[in-house]
C-alpha cells in the first residue's frame, strides 16, 4: 500500500472540510440539481489559460485576457531587482503595506448575467475604454447578439462569443479602496461544471447572480438549474461568502419591482440556509442591472428604484470580511496548472502559508525538493505572497512535465500527506435516476485542483442527524455497517482513488486500478 500512496493525489485532512459544514446543518430537505458522478467528457482541472497559450506569454501575464480589450489596462510587468537582498523583515512591511486581495467567483445559472456583471465591473472601474465597447458593440451586432457585448469583455474566445456562453474560467483585475480583486467569471452551462469547480475553488468570496427575468429565476432554480448546484458547490469548496445579486432588474418583466425582488431573495433564503450559509452573517442580497451598470459602482438613483435603500455592489465587496488565513502556517499551493517559461512556472491559490523567494519547497507526492526562483501575483513580481492569493511561482528543481494539476507545493517540515483511502462524510444529494448508494459506487471526485476517479470500497456507518450523539464514547453502541443509503442520507465511507473503468460501445469491460509505481526518492515521475 506504500506504493499506492505514492501514485494517490495529495488529499489531507485538513482539505477535506466540506462534511464538516453539512454536519452542523439541521435541514437537508433541498437537494441539488445535479449529481457529479459522471462529468462531461473532458472534465478535468481546467485551469482559465491552456498550455499552449500560457507558454505564449514571456514573462508569465494574467491568462484570458482580452489581447485587444483590456491589454491597455493591465500594469506592466514592474519587475523588480531579482537579486535584491532576501529580508524577511522587508518582506513583511510590504505586506502590510499592499492592499488585501480577494478572489471573487461569479456563479449561477446559465445566461444569469456573470459575463455581463463581470465585463460592466471592469468597464465602471476604468478598464476597458469607449472605443473597445464600440468595438464589442458591433462585433455582438454582427454576431445577432446586440446585448452581449458587456459579456464580451470577460467571454474572449471565438466560441465563447459565438454561442454566448462562457466556458473557460474568465479572469480580470480590479480594485476598489481597500481591496484588489481577481475575478474568476465562472460558466453557468451545466456542460462545464468542472470548470465552474475549478474557478470556485480559487475563491475566497462568491456572487451569485440570478436573473429577475420572468421565467428565468424560476428555470435556473428548479431541478436541472444551476442555481442550486452553484451554492452547494461554493460552499463545499470553501466560499465563505455570497453576495446574492438579483440581476436584470432593468428588463421589461421586471421593471424594479419590489414584489419580484422579494419573491426572489424568500425563496433563496431557506436554501441558501439549508446549504450551510448563515444568512443574516454570510449573505447580502442586493437588486442590480449588469447591463445598464445600475447599483454597482453607484448606489440606485431613486428615479430608478424608489425602494432600495441599501448599498452598491463596489461597497459591499469593498467592506466584505473573510475569515483570516493563517500566513505562518504550513505551505500548501495545490497546482492548478504548469507550463515552461525559463523555468518551471506552477499556478494556484495559496491555501496555507506563505511563499517567498529563494525558499527551498517540496512538491508532493512525487517529493520533489525544489526552490522558489520567483513568485507573480497578478502581472506583478512579488517577493512573497500569503495565503488567499492566486500566484504564478517559477520554480528551479523540477521539469514541467514531471508535475500534474492536483499536486501541492509544500514545505519541507511539513508536507502534505499522500494517501490512496481515506474515510469521509458525505451528504447523498441526488442519486442519477434515484440510484442506491452503495459500496462499488464509482465517481469522480474533486478536491482544490485534483480531479480523480474513485471508488466508495465500504459503507462505515449512516448519521441520523436527528439523534443526539452519546458523548461518552464507552456507552456508544457499535452502528451496524449499512449495505446501501438513499438520497437525504448522511454516511460516513471509505473512498478509494485511482479505481477506473474501461467502457466500450456503453458497457463496462474491465474495472482497474493504477498499479504502476513510482521508484522511491526520484523525484520525476510521471503522473
Ligand atoms: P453563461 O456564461 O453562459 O453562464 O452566461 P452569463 O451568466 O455569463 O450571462 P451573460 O452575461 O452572457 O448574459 C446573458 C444574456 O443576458 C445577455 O443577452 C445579456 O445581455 C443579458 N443580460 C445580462 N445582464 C442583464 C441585465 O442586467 N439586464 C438585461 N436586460 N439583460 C441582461
Ligand atoms: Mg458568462
Amino acid at each position: 500500500m506504500e506504493h499506492d500512496a505514492e501514485m494517490a493525489s495529495p488529499i489531507s485532512s485538513d482539505m477535506v472540510t466540506a462534511a464538516d459544514d453539512w454536519a452542523a446543518r439541521d435541514d437537508f430537505e433541498d437537494s441539488p440539481a445535479e449529481s457529479h458522478a459522471h462529468p462531461p467528457a473532458g472534465a478535468g482541472a481546467a485551469a482559465a489559460v491552456t498550455e499552449d497559450e500560457a507558454r505564449e506569454e514571456a514573462p508569465p501575464a494574467p491568462p484570458s485576457e482580452d489581447a485587444n480589450g483590456i491589454e491597455s489596462t493591465l500594469q506592466s510587468l514592474e519587475l523588480q531587482p531579482s537579486d535584491a537582498p532576501h529580508n524577511r523583515v522587508q518582506i513583511e512591511a510590504e505586506e502590510r503595506n499592499r492592499k488585501r486581495h480577494l478572489n471573487v467567483v461569479f456563479i449561477g445559472h446559465v445566461d444569469a448575467g456573470k459575463s455581463t456583471a463581470g465585463g460592466q465591473i471592469l468597464f465602471l472601474s476604468g478598464q476597458v475604454d469607449d472605443r473597445t465597447i464600440q468595438k464589442y458593440e458591433k462585433e455582438a451586432k454582427d454576431k445577432s447578439r446586440e446585448s452581449w457585448y458587456m459579456a464580451y469583455i470577460m467571454d474572449t474566445n471565438e466560441e465563447e462569443r459565438a454561442k454566448g456562453k462562457t466556458v473557460e474560467v474568465g479572469r480580470a483585475h480590479f480594485e476598489t479602496e481597500t481591496t484588489r480583486f481577481t475575478i474568476l467569471d465562472a460558466p453557468g452551462h451545466k456542460s462545464y461544471v468542472p470548470n465552474m469547480i475549478s474557478g470556485a475553488s480559487q475563491a475566497d468570496i462568491g456572487v451569485l447572480v440570478i436573473s429577475a427575468r420572468k421565467g428565468e429565476f424560476e428555470t435556473g432554480y428548479e431541478r436541472g438549474g444551476q442555481t442550486r448546484e452553484h451554492v452547494l458547490l461554493a460552499k463545499t469548496l470553501g466560499v465563505s461568502k455570497l453576495i446574492v445579486v438579483i440581476n436584470k432588474m432593468d428588463d421589461p418583466t421586471v421593471g424594479w419591482s419590489k414584489e419580484r425582488y422579494d419573491e426572489i431573495e424568500g425563496k433563496m433564503t431557506p436554501f441558501l440556509k439549508s446549504s450551510g450559509y448563515n444568512v443574516k452573517k454570510d449573505v447580502q442580497f442586493l437588486p442590480i442591472s449588469g447591463l445598464l451598470g445600475s447599483n454597482m459602482k453607484t448606489r440606485l438613483d431613486k428615479s430608478i428604484c424608489s425602494w432600495w435603500n441599501g448599498p452598491c455592489l463596489f461597497e459591499l465587496m469593498d467592506c466584505i470580511e473573510v475569515p483570516l488565513r493563517d500566513p505562518k502556517g504550513p505551505v500548501r499551493l495545490p497546482i492548478m496548472d504548469k507550463y515552461k517559461d525559463m523555468g518551471t512556472v506552477v499556478m494556484g491559490k495559496i491555501e496555507s502559508g506563505t511563499i517567498s523567494e529563494g525558499d527551498n519547497l517540496v512538491i508532493m507526492p512525487n517529493k520533489a525538493n525544489v526552490k522558489v526562483i520567483s513568485v507573480y501575483c497578478d502581472e506583478d513580481k512579488v517577493r512573497s505572497a500569503s495565503p488567499g492569493e492566486n500566484v504564478r511561482v517559477k520554480l528551479s528543481g523540477i521539469e514541467e512535465e514531471d508535475i500534474a494539476a492536483g499536486f501541492v507545493l509544500s514545505n519541507i517540515g511539513n508536507p502534505v500527506g499522500a494517501v490512496s483511502e481515506f474515510n469521509a462524510q458525505l451528504q447523498i444529494l441526488e442519486l442519477l435516476d434515484n440510484a442506491i448508494f452503495t459500496a462499488g459506487y464509482k465517481a469522480v471526485l474533486h478536491i482544490h485542483s485534483v480531479v480523480e476517479e474513485c471508488e466508495i470500497v465500504e459503507l462505515i456507518e449512516e448519521i441520523d442527524l436527528k439523534k443526539k450523539k452519546e458523548s461518552d464514547p464507552k456507552k456508544r453502541k457499535p452502528k451496524k455497517k449499512p449495505l446501501f443509503v438513499k438520497n437525504g442520507a448522511v454516511v460516513v465511507c471509505r473512498i478509494q482513488l485511482g479505481r477506473f473503468t474501461l467502457r466500450t460501445e456503453g458497457k463496462t469491460i474491465a474495472v482497474g486500478k493504477v498499479v504502476a509505481v513510482p521508484p522511491t526518492g526520484i523525484s520525476t515521475f510521471k503522473a
